[in-house]
């Protein structure tokens, strides 16, 4: 019988879109993916990890000590660290935690069949696979779809990251950038499209910088998109440095490609984005977004931004809020500064705001964002809006969610008032938004 894995996946969508390779590298290799921990009792539980902030570690190290309990019922139970964290601390984590039997890096998966056989034939044994390569891009190796609802899934455009943002570990952690031969990523897309995918969304940590000879992200996009106008296309995440207006025009011209930009802010003050190392000013953004509203006058805007960098005065403060007044985003992802060792800011800055003061200067970002979703969701109440039916509300049975273009989830009866067919996941309907939350939009089929 062959043995079997258990993937546990923390951090961001690259690292989700990484299980799914890991997995196909490991069937590949003969072992059986479990879809839960218990009652299936894995041989192996592989926790990818994140290591963007202190808190993301200090959770994955507390689920590291709780498998412990399991590994004394179940001893052959074997644990391996993958992703960002394995790649920042490499044998320091397992000196730390003597119940990990190896660490593999983001770039180093191929070598997972290879690494579980050695800790299997040496009892008590601790391996680190942690080399970063510049070619990698897993191109060849189809995804097995972990996460997925059969609907909706990631594609892996590139890899790594240079920008070198001052407190970002990524680089350190997921090496140098490099693009994926294009011809790999439109038939991966294709090949999900006729499974009955309707969503694929394409990831890099800066998908404007992707490059290929004769194909940057504009002609990505646009042949991606040219699949079929059933296929909805999304990507993330975007640097404001690199948005082009040939990337707006593209999307202008295909509907499919949806009506949702993550751009990355950071801060709402010139001084901290220099500080930071972002390579833009508050006005270079602001021209980008006005250039969005420009080619896309229904795109969504969301962002991430960090309170208390090194520095960070209550005037640069009051300008991130300023911004956020100025962009008014329907969404954002909203961060505390966290030091991270071998930075640039942690060579070179102090992490100098006390922590109270970081936690207040979030909580005014975050009060002040509710209301501007609140208040920017208010004005879609009328509106009708085509959504990609996703399945049953968390909340309720009765109900259906879905996202429509602008990523807004939707959550709606399974059957129109005035009677019909009911929806079913993985075909589109139109909905109708009777009321809402700062969250979400309720509504009605049409
Ligand atoms: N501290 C806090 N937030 C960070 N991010 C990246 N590094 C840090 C850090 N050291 C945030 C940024 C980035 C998002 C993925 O995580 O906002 O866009
Ligand atoms: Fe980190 Fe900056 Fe790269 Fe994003 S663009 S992953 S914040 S270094």
């Amino acid at each position: 019988m062959s043995e079997k894995i258990y993937i546990e996946t923390y951090g961001c969508q690259m690292n989700f879109a990484d299980s799914e390779v890991v997995g196909a590298i490991l069937e590949g290799a003969g072992y059986t993916l479990c879809a839960s921990l218990e009652p299936e009792t894995p041989d192996f539980v592989l926790i990818n990890t994140c290591a963007i902030r202190d808190n993301a570690e200090q959770r994955i190290r507390h689920r590291v000590r709780e498998l412990r309990a399991m590994q004394g019922r179940h001893k052959n139970l074997r644990i391996g660290i993958l992703g960002c964290m394995a790649e920042r601390l490499q044998n320091r984590l397992m000196a730390e935690e003597d119940n990990v039997s190896f660490v593999c890096g983001p770039d180093a998966y191929r070598r997972l069949p290879d690494l579980l056989q050695q800790v299997r034939s040496e009892a008590g044994s601790q391996r680190a696979e942690v080399e970063l390569s510049t070619t990698e891009t897993y191109a060849d190796i189809e995804p097995v779809r972990l996460a997925s609802n059969g609907i909706s899934a990631y594609i892996s455009i590139m890899r790594g990251c240079q920008n070198y943002c001052a407190y970002c570990v990524v680089p350190y952690t997921r090496g140098r950038e490099r693009s994926r031969d294009p011809q790999t990523i439109v038939d991966e897309a294709r090949t999900l499209f006729n499974r009955g995918y309707r969503e694929v969304t394409l990831l890099g940590q800066n998908v404007n910088s992707y490059s290929w000879p004769d194909t940057g992200f504009p002609e990505l996009m646009d042949r991606v998109a040219s699949i079929d106008p059933a296929l909805r296309v999304r990507f993330a995440t975007s640097h404001p440095k690199d948005l082009s207006d040939e990337l707006l025009q593209v999307m202008a011209a295909h509907p499919n490609i949806c009506r949702c930009i993550h751009l990355p802010v950071q801060s709402g003050s010139n001084r901290m984005l220099k500080l930071m190392n972002r390579k833009y000013t508050v006005e270079w953004y602001l021209d980008r977004v006005d250039a969005i509203r420009r080619y896309l006058p229904d795109c969504s805007i969301t962002t991430d931004v960090i309170a208390g960098f090194s520095t960070e005065t209550e005037e640069d403060h009051l300008a991130t809020l300023d911004l956020f007044r100025r962009v008014r985003y329907d969404y954002a992802y909203m961060f505390k500064y966290s030091l991270r060792e071998g930075t640039y800011a942690s060579r070179h800055m102090a992490d100098d705001i006390p922590d109270e003061e970081k936690t207040r200067r979030l909580n005014e970002i975050i009060t002040l964002q509710g209301q501007i979703a609140l208040e920017n969701n208010r004005t879609e109440i009328g509106r009708e809006y085509e959504v990609l039916v996703e399945g049953e509300s968390h909340r309720s049975k009765e109900r259906l969610f879905g996202r429509n273009s602008q990523n807004k989830v939707l959550v709606f009866d399974r059957i129109p008032a005035a009677g019909g067919p009911e929806a079913q996941p993985g075909t589109y309907r139109t909905v109708r938004v009777t009321d809402c939350t700062a969250a979400t939009l309720l509504g009605e089929l049409v």
